[in-house]
């Protein structure tokens, strides 16, 4: 296996800053400082592919959530699946809780409405029209008191009846004139079935002895695009002890499709053995799932993690919007740069035709569209975030706070004082007192799907005007020489709006 000199490869990215008997510091840049310019496209934001493959894991949209214990839920983990992005449930002490909740999103069938208001088919008329009046739903299944489905009440067929005494039964669809689909049908037919069978806009789940599970409607599955790990929903977990390769080993079983090593430093032996196990388990296992280590703010770092055989590396050290390592211990590289120099890294081993090739994840600052569209043509495969995603409804501080759109969620660190009070700090070591981030707040968005593919059109409105119609492509639009620019304070102060809203 070629090992590679660090600070030769340094070299050959900042000659200037070498053989010099005291060097001068290296101009490293954040994402904030640099903008892309636009390239000749034809292309338009809908065709463009966000799709991205982590080792063994595509994905419709690299996007992961940060492993804390704001965030990953198994709520939000659901809906990231959902949009073709990767939740990943945080390193919650007791194994028992974490695997449970993965669980949940492993069983999660994406677009079913599990418990659709029903009526009984004995219920009047003038129920159904209440349904109508109060919640505008149209499609109304008719259960028995054992739950089992005898058929679908269209509100449009008793819209205008005057006599509203009459029971329901009389007006609805009766079962065997329904289309259903059984249980165990992959989520891929069901959407292809009420795509393209014109009679078939709703179709109820039931099982063999008619029991009703949910029901799909086309609206909420003709959008869907949602991520699949080996026909399993994709969902990830995040250790960083020794002792947690018990539970990778359960989870592995289940079908996780993404186990993350994740510390504050990752170039360190703990991290390096620990990823090295997993990356062991997974392969004796027979298993395909995504093994991510990190974090990394170094060529060494990339380097130590791929040699061991990890699919990706998680990148950035002091970056996040919650971090207060750079402050407190004057240590942490602007993600741009950091980026740049990881992509550089991996071209070489990709000319060296090196063994292991992991992907780029950077984690802090991804807090938006623009943001994540830089990290890509840096040369990042997905992102991770916190800030972004916790603002979601289903974000784990947002269920537990209640939160709705406008409200303040709840944001901490993992090093933030909050966060290791609830904890016997193991992350951190033991008797961790010094907090290295803060607690604070995110104003609350709504649901995720609310507004997300309002997100994902901007992204791919940056990919489109680079003429980049997916990421490789991204990726060569940001290795041309003129594809960054550096922004002044004249230059932030012009890319945002300046007139009073
Ligand atoms: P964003 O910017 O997406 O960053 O909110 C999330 C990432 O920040 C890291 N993280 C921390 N870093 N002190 C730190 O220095 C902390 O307390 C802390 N908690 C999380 C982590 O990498 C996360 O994904």
């Amino acid at each position: 296996m070629k090992k590679y000199n660090e600070l030769s490869v340094y070299e050959d990215m900042y000659p200037d800053f070498f053989n010099k008997p005291i060097p001068p510091p290296i101009p490293r840049y954040t994402l904030d400082e640099v903008t892309l310019r636009d390239f000749y496209s034809n292309i338009a934001p809908k065709d463009v592919n966000l799709s991205t493959k982590i080792g063994p894991v595509q994905m419709n949209f690299g996007l992961f959530s940060a492993c804390m214990d704001s965030i990953g839920g198994p709520d939000i983990c659901k809906v990231l699946m959902e949009i073709g992005a990767c939740g990943i449930i945080y390193r919650h002490k007791k194994a028992d809780i974490q695997l449970q909740w993965l669980s949940e999103v492993l069983e999660h069938k994406p677009c079913l409405v599990q418990n659709p208001i029903a009526l009984n088919p004995d219920d009047k008329i003038e129920s159904a029209h209440e349904i109508l009046d109060e919640y505008g739903f149209s499609t109304i299944p008719i259960i028995t008191d054992k739950n089992t489905l005898v058929g679908i009440l269209f509100t449009r067929d008793v819209a205008f009846k005057e006599n509203l005494d009459q029971p329901v039964k009389k007006f609805m669809k009766k079962f065997h004139d329904l289309r259903v689909a059984e249980v165990h049908t992959p989520f891929a037919d069901i959407r292809n079935r009420l795509l393209n069978e014109p009679a078939c806009s709703v179709l109820p789940l039931v099982n063999g002895r008619h029991s009703l599970k949910g029901i799909y409607f086309r609206k909420d599955c003709r959008p869907a695009n949602p991520s699949f790990h080996n026909e399993k929903p994709l969902v990830g977990m995040a250790i960083n002890e020794c002792e947690d390769i018990r539970r990778v080993e359960e989870a592995l079983t289940m079908g996780v499709g993404v186990i993350i090593v994740d510390s504050s430093h990752g170039n360190c032996d703990n991290v390096i053995e620990l990823s090295q196990k997993v990356v062991q388990l997974v392969k004796k296992n027979n298993a395909s799932a995504a093994v991510i280590a990190g974090n990394v703010a170094s060529i060494d770092g990339y380097n130590q993690l791929a040699d061991i055989g990890v699919h990706a590396v998680k990148c950035g050290i002091g970056s996040g919007s919650i971090c207060t390592t750079s402050l407190g211990t004057g240590v942490g590289v602007p993600m741009w740069s950091l980026v740049r120099e990881l992509a550089y890294m991996r071209q070489l081993r990709i000319q060296d035709k090196c063994e292991n090739i992991p992907e780029i994840i950077p984690d802090g600052s991804i807090n938006g569209t623009g943001t994540y569209v830089k990290m890509i043509a840096a040369g990042g495969h997905a992102g991770m975030a916190g800030e972004w995603l916790v603002a979601a409804q289903e974000s784990l501080s947002a269920v537990e706070h209640h939160c709705k759109e406008g409200d303040p969620v709840p944001y901490r660190g993992m090093a933030s004082k909050g966060a290791i009070d609830a904890r016997s700090s193991l992350r951190y070591g033991h008797g961790k007192k010094a907090e290295e981030g803060v607690e604070g707040f995110v104003t609350c968005r709504g649901p995720l799907k609310s507004w997300i593919d309002k997100d994902k059109e901007l992204i791919c409105g940056g990919f489109a005007h680079t003429g980049s119609y997916n990421i490789d492509k991204l990726h060569e639009a940001g290795n041309t020489p003129t594809a960054f620019s550096l922004i002044t304070v004249a230059g932030q102060n012009q890319m945002t709006p300046r007139v009073r809203q």
